[in-house]
């Protein structure tokens, strides 16, 4: 069994899943003049909204709660609080998944209160249903158990942090890794394959961070600095 359900997303799906997800805001009587991308997981979901609805006005916010892969900070905030006038516009306010939710209903009220847009609408790739706090207007895919997608554009950042949480625990038993060990390792914990080219630049990031120490073709776990 894993230790944290996860589930690797490739571009492919990226990009069928937000055509799906264009396809039932067009289906829709909603006409948004000004697609907002929250930042970041937005970010790809938002641009290729835009290409499937054919829309040319596209900002972004940056609303933020998870800052570490599968670890949610308390409090959702607005990090560059800045002010627009959206009077009379539809805004589609665009993310890749509501999970807990927090960030991007603030997000929304933020647009109303600050940019006074005549109508927010939400539209995510992802809906996890049991844990949110609310239904999204939009969503490609409905999710009834828990789990932590692996996008795309998060292969880096997520691949370090899984690996950092891995060795923080196993490197209590095992302070040497060679790297293959270390591949081996992840694949068990997290059931996922990023690559050995993600993998390795992973590895690279906790050398840099010094978590990782290269000694004679090995690794050596370090967690004393931290
Ligand atoms: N961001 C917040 N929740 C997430 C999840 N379950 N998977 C991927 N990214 C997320």
């Amino acid at each position: 069994m894993a230790k944290l359900k996860t589930r690797l997303v490739t571009w492919d799906d990226v990009v069928s899943w937000s055509r799906g997800l264009a396809g039932k805001i067009r289906e829709s009587s909603y006409r948004p003049d000004v697609v907002v991308a929250v930042a970041r997981g937005g970010f790809v979901p938002a641009r290729l909204i835009c290409d499937f609805l054919l829309i040319d006005n596209l900002l972004s916010i940056q609303s933020q709660h998870w800052t570490e892969a599968a670890k949610a900070e308390d409090r959702a905030v607005i990090k560059f609080p800045y002010k627009i006038d959206l009077s009379g516009r539809k805004v589609l306010l665009v993310d890749d998944i509501v999970d807990t939710g927090e960030s991007l209903a603030l997000a929304r009220n933020y647009i109303y209160n600050n940019w006074s847009a005549e109508e927010v609408r939400i539209a995510v790739l992802q809906w996890i249903s049991p844990v949110a706090k609310f239904k999204p207007d939009y969503y490609f895919m409905e999710v009834k158990e828990w789990v932590w997608f692996q996008y795309p554009w998060t292969r880096l950042e997520d691949t370090y942090q899984l690996l950092k949480r891995l060795l923080k625990e196993e490197g209590k038993y095992k302070k040497e890794w060679s790297f293959e060990d270390l591949v081996n390792k992840f694949l068990e914990w997290y059931e996922i394959d990023v690559g050995k080219e993600y993998f390795k630049e992973a590895v690279d990031v906790l050398v840099r961070k010094g978590i990782l120490k290269p000694e004679g073709g090995k690794y050596i776990v370090n967690f004393t600095g931290e």
